[in-house]
Order: structure tokens, then C-alpha cells, then sequence
């Protein structure tokens, strides 16, 4: 398969370009995109056959649902039943933008792409070229970040092709992503509401909205392991090394031994020498889960086998941050 390559402005896209983009779609195509996010690939979410060509081309499991990525909150109540006054709360605040809402699916979802499960994600992307090309194809696209299963999410067009060039029919080009790392997802099937991936919009805004109602992550909850199914692995060991402990002696340890190793450190402060690539994260959490992927990326192009990467404090955009790295870090 030829993947066509279309280039767009993100604040402005050519309608001609999209509407290339919505008939690969409503045929029954896959099409990568970008989102406020990372880049998603998705089919027609309403057409089985379609949704399936999304698994094929990620080599994901069909066990691992996929997200309804919507226009509005009215296409997407159109998928889902019993919706609370404070789920509209979090859609006023929130929509469009990183929060995928985990509610119950109704008759309408496919079970492909829920992967059998009663509930279904939830999402309206913050970006102008996933908007125009969802309303443009006009039907909720089925869609998942575009990389290959188990491998970093990709925050460019670049990162999409080097993973899915010929697996997939097309991909919008808008450059690189703002945030950098995956929406949020919340469980809103029951009080209080559960977030099960750490992502783009942190708990203390979610209670800003709603006090008391939102809680952590269970461990261990089944859609919670599901989640954990497939995570985000470089090829590189990710070491995640504490603040306060000491990373340039680990790192300065490992690269005598004649490894090849990186380090990832926040802010001003001593670095090992003799090592591989060296990555300093000035700009807080934001500038961290913006550049995270990119990282993992260059570790692989750079052959690193150890990479040290300093946890940054957890709280607001940094729980995100430290949850992938972990992740990152499971073997
Ligand atoms: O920012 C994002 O959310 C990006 C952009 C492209 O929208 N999408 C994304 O999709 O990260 P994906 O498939 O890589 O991650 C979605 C996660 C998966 O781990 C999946 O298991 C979980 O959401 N998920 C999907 N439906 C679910 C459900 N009904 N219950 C629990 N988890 C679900
Ligand atoms: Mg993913």
C-alpha cells in the first residue's frame, strides 16, 4: 500500500486536502492524523470491517479497545447512555482537549472496537485538522496514537511514517504535536470518577471541576491491566532514577563498564561525562512530556542501551511524566 502524504496547515487546512483524507475514511481506509496530543490513526468507527484494518496496520492485539474520536459532545453522546450532570460538567471544561471519557458504549459501538468491553473512550481531540476531517467524514472515527504496537507514541508525520509508511492509506502532516503526551483517560461509569491513565490534564484540574469526585488510578483494576497491556518501550533499558539520587554516578557506572548509555536530567545540575547522549529538561513537566517521545526515539537511533531518565516531581503534568517512564521501564 501507498501512503499518501498530506500535507496541511494546522490552523488553517486546505478543505481539499481534508476531504482526500475523509474519503479514505468513508471507504474504508486508514488515515493517521494529528491530534492536541500525539498523532492518531483511525478508520470509519462505525464500519467493523474498517476498525479492523486499524489493529492490522498497528500490529495492535484485538483485545486492546480502541478510542471513538469525535466533533462534538452530540456525536458522542449519540455512542454512549447514562451520562451525569458532572460528566457534562468536565465536557464543558474540557472539550474540546486531552480528556477521553470512559462511559457505557451502547448498540451502536462496534465490540471491535471496545474490544468486547461495555464501555467505550471517549474523545474530542483539540486540533483543527482532526476536527475538519472527523465532521468531514462524518462519522466518529475509531482511532489509536499512530505507532507500532508497543513502541513510543509519535508527536510528528515523520515519527508516523518511519512506524506505519505502507501500512496505512494516509497521513495528514500538521508538524509536530503540542502536548506531547496522551489524553487522560477517566473512568465516568461510576462515582467517584477513576483515572486510569495519568495524561495531558492533570487530577488537580479535573477536581478543580469536581471536588472530591475523582480519584486515582486503582492499581490493579482490570481496566487498569488492560491498559498496561501495551505499553511504551524503546529499545534502550530505561533506568527511572528518583530526584535526590545520584544519576551521574549510576550513569558514569554503567558507561565504564563500556556501555553505550543516556541521561535525561531536569534543570541545573551535574552531569556524567564519557556518556552517549545527554538530554536536559529546563522547561518543567510540560517541556518534559512534550520532548519524551522524541527522546525514547533518539535513544533507538543512538543505539543507547541504558537510559537514565530522572523522574520529575509528581504532580499536575509530571504524574503523566513519571507514569510512562515506569512504563517505559517495565520489562
Ligand atoms: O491522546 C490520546 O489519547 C491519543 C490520541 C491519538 O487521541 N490516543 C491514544 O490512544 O493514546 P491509545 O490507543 O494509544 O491509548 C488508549 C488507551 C489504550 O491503552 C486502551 O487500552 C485504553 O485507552 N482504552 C480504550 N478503551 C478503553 C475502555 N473502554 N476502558 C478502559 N481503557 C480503554
Ligand atoms: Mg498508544
Amino acid at each position: 500500500m501507498q501512503t499518501l502524504h498530506l500535507k496541511v496547515d494546522p490552523d488553517n487546512p486546505n478543505p481539499k486536502i481534508i476531504e482526500i483524507a475523509a474519503a479514505l475514511i468513508r471507504e474504508g481506509e486508514t488515515v493517521a492524523f494529528p491530534t492536541e496530543t500525539v498523532y492518531g490513526v483511525g478508520a470509519n468507527g462505525l464500519d467493523e470491517k474498517a476498525v479492523r484494518n486499524v489493529f492490522k496496520a498497528k500490529g495492535r492485539p484485538l483485545n486492546n479497545p480502541l478510542l471513538m474520536h469525535v466533533m462534538s459532545w452530540e456525536q458522542a453522546s449519540s455512542l454512549v447512555t447514562d451520562i451525569s450532570e458532572e460528566v457534562l460538567l468536565l465536557v464543558n471544561r474540557f472539550w474540546p482537549g486531552p480528556l477521553t471519557l470512559v462511559a457505557r458504549a451502547n448498540d451502536k459501538v462496534p465490540p471491535l472496537v471496545t474490544a468486547g468491553l461495555p464501555t467505550v473512550g471517549l474523545r474530542m481531540p483539540d486540533h483543527r485538522v482532526a476536527l475538519d476531517l472527523i465532521k468531514a467524514a462524518g462519522v466518529p472515527v475509531a482511532a489509536t496514537s499512530a505507532n507500532l504496537s508497543g513502541r513510543p507514541s509519535s508527536t510528528s508525520a515523520r515519527h508516523v511514517l518511519k512506524d506505519l509508511n505502507g501500512r496505512i492509506a494516509g497521513v495528514l502532516d500538521a508538524g509536530s504535536t503540542g502536548w506531547g503526551i496522551e489524553s487522560t483517560i477517566l473512568d465516568i461509569t461510576r462515582p467517584p470518577f477513576t483515572i486510569l491513565r495519568p495524561g495531558a490534564v492533570s487530577r488537580e484540574r479535573l477536581e478543580e471541576v469536581l471536588p472530591g469526585l475523582i480519584a486515582a488510578t486503582k492499581p490493579g483494576a482490570e481496566e487498569r491491566s488492560r491498559l498496561r497491556a501495551a505499553h511504551y518501550r524503546p529499545d534502550a533499558r530505561v533506568i527511572p532514577v528518583k530526584p535526590g539520587e545520584n544519576l551521574a554516578q549510576l550513569a558514569q557506572a554503567e558507561a565504564a563498564r563500556g556501555k553505550r548509555v543516556g541521561v535525561v536530567v531536569v534543570g541545573d545540575q551535574e552531569l556524567p561525562t564519557l556518556v552517549d547522549l545527554v538530554v536536559v529538561i529546563n522547561g518543567g513537566s510540560a517541556e518534559y512530556g512534550r520532548r519524551l517521545y522524541e527522546i525514547f526515539r533518539l535513544a533507538d537511533s543512538r543505539k543507547i542501551e541504558y537510559l537514565f531518565m530522572e523522574i520529575p516531581e509528581e504532580t499536575g503534568l509530571g504524574v503523566a511524566v513519571a507514569d510512562r517512564i515506569y512504563e517505559a521501564a517495565r520489562r
